[in-house]
């Protein structure tokens, strides 16, 4: 084995990614496949989860995935959706909670049910997933390669902007301290709690803004560095933080946002 692939190989490992048929976390399961893991894909479209499945197995990856149904917005989704996972593996190294919603509004017609299901989604379903696999986390950790969690936060989690997406701003700050409080709380069962806080990637929930290559330079123009997220942004991030190489970090929220996270329009002194 090489030395890259000593500390960067997640090679027999097992991930769980939810919200993986598109986006972020089709990304992240497309390198933890690269990197050698078995990837569970689950989110509400059951279909769409084997299809995305079949498509990267396509790719000749060294790993493999494996695509169904969850949902996990209610008791009984998650409940369902962990049994599923159980009927496939009885451990745990990776689990990537990823799915996650918006709401866009005016303020003053911000509607209830906006904020309820982003955060129900977002927070709860994210909260209420990751202790009913703890179990299969604990099987798969040890004191030289902790069991990964790895949630999805945001940079609109960590900076005041709301565009209009007030619940989602909110329930990204909610994952962010989420992820630092059990982290210190998981540290003594050795499963390592880190969040991602992107930037803007192309994606479906970005769809209205990023989705054709216009519109990505024109979002990419506002980001200190230029540019809109790439797969290979989260592609390294996400094997960083679940191979040998990330395995002494815990609590940290990784702003991989080109430079949004230190953005400002403050000037004190220069004209
Ligand atoms: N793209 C960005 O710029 C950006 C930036 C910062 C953070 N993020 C975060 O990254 C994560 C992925 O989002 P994305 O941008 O890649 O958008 P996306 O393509 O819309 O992905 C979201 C995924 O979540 C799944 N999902 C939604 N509700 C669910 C539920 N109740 N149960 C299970 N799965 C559910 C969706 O699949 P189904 O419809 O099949 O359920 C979908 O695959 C989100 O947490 C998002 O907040 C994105």
């Amino acid at each position: 084995m090489s030395y890259l692939e000593d500390l960067f190989s997640v090679s027999g490992k097992t991930a769980l990614v939810t919200g993986a048929a598109t986006g972020i976390g089709r990304m992240a399961a497309t390198a933890l496949m690269q990197g050698g893991a078995t990837v569970l894909i689950a989110s509400r479209k059951g279909h769409d989860c084997a299809q995305a499945a079949e498509e990267l197995n396509a790719l000749g990856t060294k790993g493999r995935a494996d695509g169904f149904g969850g949902d996990v917005s209610t008791e009984e989704g998650i409940a369902a959706l962990v049994a599923e996972v159980r009927k496939r593996t009885d451990k745990l190294d990776i689990l990537f909670n990823n799915a996650g919603v918006s709401w866009g509004a005016e303020l003053s017609e911000f509607p209830y049910s906006g904020w309820a299901k982003v955060l129900n989604v977002n927070v709860t379903g994210l909260f209420h997933l990751t202790r009913e696999l703890l179990p299969e986390l604990e099987r798969a950790a040890s004191d030289d390669d902790p069991a990964r969690i790895v949630n999805l936060g945001s940079v609109m989690g960590t900076q005041p902007m709301a565009d209009g997406a007030y619940s989602y701003t909110a329930s990204k700050a909610a994952v962010h301290h989420l992820t630092r409080t059990l982290a210190i709380e998981f540290a003594g069962r050795r499963i390592t709690v880190n969040a991602f806080a992107p930037g803007p990637f192309q994606s479906r929930m970005t769809a209205f803004a990023t989705a054709s290559d216009e519109q990505a330079a024109h979002v990419g123009s506002r980001v200190p560095l230029g540019r809109i997220g790439a797969p290979s942004d989260i592609a390294g991030a996400t094997l960083y933080l679940c191979s040998k190489a990330g395995s002494y970090v815990t609590g940290a929220i990784v702003p991989i946002d080109g430079g949004q996270s230190v953005q400002h329009g403050m000037s004190l002194f220069k004209e």
